[in-house]
């Protein structure tokens, strides 16, 4: 195909030729929204570093998801900071935790909103790391049996799904056969598969309240230049037992995400994180970015790569975007 027989802006030349040929688009039902929970009541704290996100207590969060849904949102993602953090971050397994009681809540009061928990000790834990310590040392398979009483307890309350984002080794299948042994075979595992050790969850450490005390996560999240240890991370958590692939961050990591879809058949999901949020927020606020097109574009180049589901701080926005 040569110019002048091949001209590509004849398919340009209105909006209604060119939604004819566009070959991405995203719906609401493709999106998740993350949502923090603490403890108290008729608490709405505003995180400093992500404007118009903000952290609930149960009963406000409630109430929020109510609207959530009413706007069209789908499905939430949950993270719990407890009232108290210890060595082994045992509140994230209690029964009357702050992420049991909040998935509790939404089960009963918001039917019909899907909602999946995420899984990991470092908001739990008085140090921050994301598993039990030896040392200095973030200790791998001490630290799966926590997890899994973490999921498990989740499934009890009622959650729709587990995401455990820790990066243990061996954790998709600890989970897995937990969940099949107390009779929750049903309940999928969205693993964080290709989680990188990144500078995009600064804000989220202040939103979680779960910046490490010591060191920083690269013993067990992946150097940022990997690719290839991507593939193998993915392989591993399918061979466990997850249902879908997560990527995390999205916008910096589009290449891994498109690898992952050219190379495995499973759903894939990207979280556009924290930081990415932020970013776009911030540029917005000084008048540099339209908003509403950035985060439109932004969600998706994330879609165009390869993601079924994608996280974002963005959801709400983008259910007024859509409508
Ligand atoms: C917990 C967890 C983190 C995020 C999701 N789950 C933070 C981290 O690993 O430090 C980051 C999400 C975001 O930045 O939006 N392990």
């Amino acid at each position: 195909m040569m110019f002048p027989e091949y001209r590509p802006r004849r398919l340009r030349r209105n909006e209604e030729i060119r939604s004819m040929v566009r070959e991405t688009s995203f719906g609401m039902e493709h999106l998740i929204y993350p949502l923090f929970v603490v403890p108290g009541r008729d608490v709405q704290n505003e995180i400093s570093a992500m404007p118009g996100c903000y952290q609930f207590s149960v009963d406000k969060l409630v109430e929020e998801a109510k609207g959530l849904r009413d706007a069209g949102i789908k499905s939430v993602i949950l993270f719990g900071i407890p009232e108290e953090k210890d060595a082994t971050g045992s509140q994230a397994w209690a029964k009357s935790g702050i992420v049991q009681r909040a998935v509790e809540a939404l089960k009963k009061e918001v039917p019909g909103l899907i909602v999946v928990t995420d899984v990991c000790l470092c908001e739990y834990t008085s140090h921050g790391h994301c598993g039990v310590l030896s040392g200095k040392d973030v200790e791998n398979d001490a630290t799966l049996e926590l997890l899994a009483k973490a999921a498990l307890s989740h499934a009890r309350a009622g959650a729709d799904m587990v995401a455990p984002s820790d990066m243990m080794d061996g954790r998709v299948g600890a989970i897995r056969d937990i969940l099949d042994e107390n009779g929750y075979e049903n309940i999928p595992i969205m693993a964080y598969s290709v989680k990188y050790a990144s500078a995009f969850y600064g804000p989220f450490r202040e939103a979680a309240e779960s910046a490490p005390e010591f060191g920083d996560r690269r013993s067990y999240q992946m150097d940022p230049a990997n690719k290839r240890e991507a593939l193998r991370e993915a392989a591993l958590d399918m061979e466990e037992g997850a249902d879908i692939l997560m990527v995390k961050p999205a916008m910096p990591y589009l290449d891994i995400i498109h690898m992952l879809r050219q190379e495995f058949t499973l759903p894939i999901a990207a979280y556009h994180v924290s930081g990415e949020y932020a970013a776009i927020k911030a540029a917005a606020a000084q008048g540099w970015l339209d908003e509403e097109r950035v985060v439109y574009e932004s969600i998706l180049s994330i879609r165009r790569a390869g993601a079924d589901i994608i996280l974002t701080y963005f959801a709400k926005a983008l259910a007024k975007i859509l409508a």
